[in-house]
């Protein structure tokens, strides 16, 4: 019983610290700062709208890529070669990785991932480095 009524006070705790966190991160802001990051060192090739360059730079806006977030953060910071097949598209090219300090990949992620008709939770700076060392199939880096 005991046990029982310390796992609830413990998930019941986690839940709140959680919440309030996400609550007080403002993504409005964030995403403010990572437009200024996306329109100097990714509108060059991902397009203005994130439409990208059929069959060269793959588009960001409604793609399905823009879900995995640690797959996302290895992109930005150690780039990514390889094929991959984007909205029905095949692209076979490489990008260099960014180097950008953590507020700065989640500001320009949380950017691309809630434009153009994109809608995605925040990427907050503490999760980066965790993401780094996760484990991404399929993710060659450049
Ligand atoms: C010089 C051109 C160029 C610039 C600048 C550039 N990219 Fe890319 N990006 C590419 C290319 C080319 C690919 C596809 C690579 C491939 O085919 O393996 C790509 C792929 C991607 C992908 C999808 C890859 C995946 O595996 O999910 C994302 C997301 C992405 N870029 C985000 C960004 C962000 C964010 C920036 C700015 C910080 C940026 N790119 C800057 C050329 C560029």
């Amino acid at each position: 019983m005991m046990k029982k009524i310390h796992l609830i006070f413990t998930l019941s705790l986690t839940t709140l610290v959680l919440s309030s966190f996400y609550q007080t991160f403002d993504l409005k802001a964030s995403m403010q700062r990572g437009k200024t990051i996306y329109e100097a060192q990714c509108m060059s090739c991902h397009m203005a709208e994130g439409e990208g360059l059929e069959g060269v730079f793959p588009p960001l806006a409604k793609t399905d890529y823009l879900n995995d977030k640690n797959r996302l953060v290895k992109v930005v910071l150690r780039g990514v070669r390889g094929p991959m097949k984007i909205n029905g598209v095949e692209y076979n090219g490489e990008m260099a990785g960014f180097s950008l300090n953590d507020d700065e990949v989640s500001d320009v992620l949380n950017y691309i991932r809630n434009s153009w008709g994109n809608k995605g939770v925040p990427i907050l700076p503490t999760e980066i480095q965790p993401a780094l060392k996760a484990t991404t199939k399929d993710y060659q880096p450049y």
